[in-house]
């Protein structure tokens, strides 16, 4: 399918669905209790994206947001309250019928939270040249859209261009643990599915980082279809676009923590747990920004770490015969590559099979925020329980 091809497809697909306000997609979590008191049912019952604008919990008043693919303008006008009168919200949408939707109903909400004019703009636009200003926006958000454009790679570099130095953006969006092979491109159903253009984890953050955001890491995962062995999953996304690091910073050198034994940052610097690495102004600002900042101890002067030191963590596996029983687990930033303490070194979005001891380390605390953890087993499994060697890891 060509690119306009893909564009019509899906832009006729979503015409369709808002104006019979058919029900699709995917797995989101919203307070509808809390939304439907002052957003109306015409848009609330278009919602057809894949997550929640978590990052919308970050919100300051004031603050610009720009929603990439805003459909009927749920998530804006939930924006529209966290930002307040004084901030503004930007809603970017190709379809007609879904702008006239959020259009309409952007002075209905704003009468209903008491505004004395609607603070949120709809514009017609496409995600991949967005009718935005350089430099502008505060956050960008974005629920179950970047997958359905056909240069998602386009569409980063523009986010990175409207955002302001010290801006972020959070996003929902469809992945798959593997390439999505051409018989499923080539599908359009599944185009306007939100499948057939679905990323790689890997290339998603991968993408992201290209195009300048540091610090991409993930804030949510819910499984989402399977079909024909590819899993199908739903992340939520945030990064940074840092500003110029232009006071010298006080912090010089940086000492992992843990529960990693070993990470490599997005710039290819690595830190092994304990030893104090030297640091420039920009790594500062990265290591100082969650989620890295839990895992670094920042100093002026080198400080070594040792497990007697409350600041040292590592997490150990059981003791105990494991199983296999189906378990991947990918990376999903902040690190491009991670090590854990039983032989196991994670790359950024690629799966990697894990026993159950293995699972069992990763639910820990330390580690869970930045796995995604699949299981491609097709069945129940009952493997045999396996023991591993005493001086290494058994995966
Ligand atoms: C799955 S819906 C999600 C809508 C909204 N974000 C929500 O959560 O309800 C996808 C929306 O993105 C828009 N869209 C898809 N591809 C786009 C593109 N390349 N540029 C601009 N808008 C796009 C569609 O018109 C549609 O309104």
């Amino acid at each position: 399918m060509s690119s306009d091809a893909i564009i019509q497809h899906v832009s006729d697909r979503y015409a369709k669905a808002a104006s019979t306000g058919e029900q699709m997609c995917c797995p989101t979590t919203y307070d509808m209790a809390q939304l439907k008191s002052f957003i109306p049912d015409e848009v609330l019952k278009i919602s057809y994206g894949c997550g929640t604008p978590a990052g919308l919990r970050t919100v300051r008043p004031g603050e610009t947001v720009l929603d990439i693919g805003s459909g009927g303008g749920i998530d804006c006008f939930e924006a529209s309250r966290l930002v307040g009168p004084n901030g503004l919200v930007i809603g970017v949408d190709m379809t007609d019928t879904m702008l006239d939707i959020a259009r309409k109903n952007a002075a209905v909400v704003a009468a209903n939270l008491g505004y004395p004019a609607s603070n949120v703009e709809f514009r017609k636009g496409m995600a991949d040249a967005m009718p935005v200003e350089d430099g502008t926006i505060d956050l960008i958000i974005s629920n179950c859209v970047i997958n359905l454009a056909p240069d998602k790679r386009k569409v980063f570099r523009e986010m990175f261009r409207v955002a302001k130095p010290g801006g972020r953006f959070t996003i929902s969006d469809i992945v798959a643990d593997q390439t999505v092979p051409q018989y499923l491109v080539h599908d359009a159903e599944k185009w306007g599915d939100c499948l057939s253009g679905a990323l790689t984890l890997s290339a998603y953050i991968a993408g992201m980082a290209d195009a300048g955001f540091l610090g991409v890491h993930l804030v949510k995962c819910s499984p989402w279809q399977v079909i024909d062995g590819i899993h199908f999953f739903s992340v939520t996304l945030t990064g940074y676009k840092l500003p110029p690091a232009t006071d010298p910073s006080p912090f010089r050198y940086a000492t992992l923590r843990g529960p990693f034994n070993r990470v490599v940052d997005e710039r290819g610097t690595a830190y092994q747990r304990g030893i104090p690495q030297p640091i420039g102004p920009e790594d500062a600002l990265l290591l100082s920004s969650p989620p890295c900042a839990e895992h670094f101890v920042l100093t002026a002067s080198p400080l070594w770490l040792d497990d007697k030191d409350p600041r040292w963590t590592a997490i150990f596996p059981a003791q105990a015969p494991c199983t296999w029983r189906g378990h991947y687990a990918l990376l999903a930033g902040p690190f491009v590559e991670a090590a854990d303490d039983d032989n196991h070194t994670y790359r950024r979005g690629e799966p990697l099979e894990i026993c159950s001891k293995t699972l069992d380390v990763l639910q820990t605390e330390g580690y869970a925020p930045h796995f995604a953890i699949l299981n491609r087993a097709g069945q129940q499994v009952s493997g045999a329980a396996v023991t591993c060697a005493p001086d290494g890891g058994c995966c």
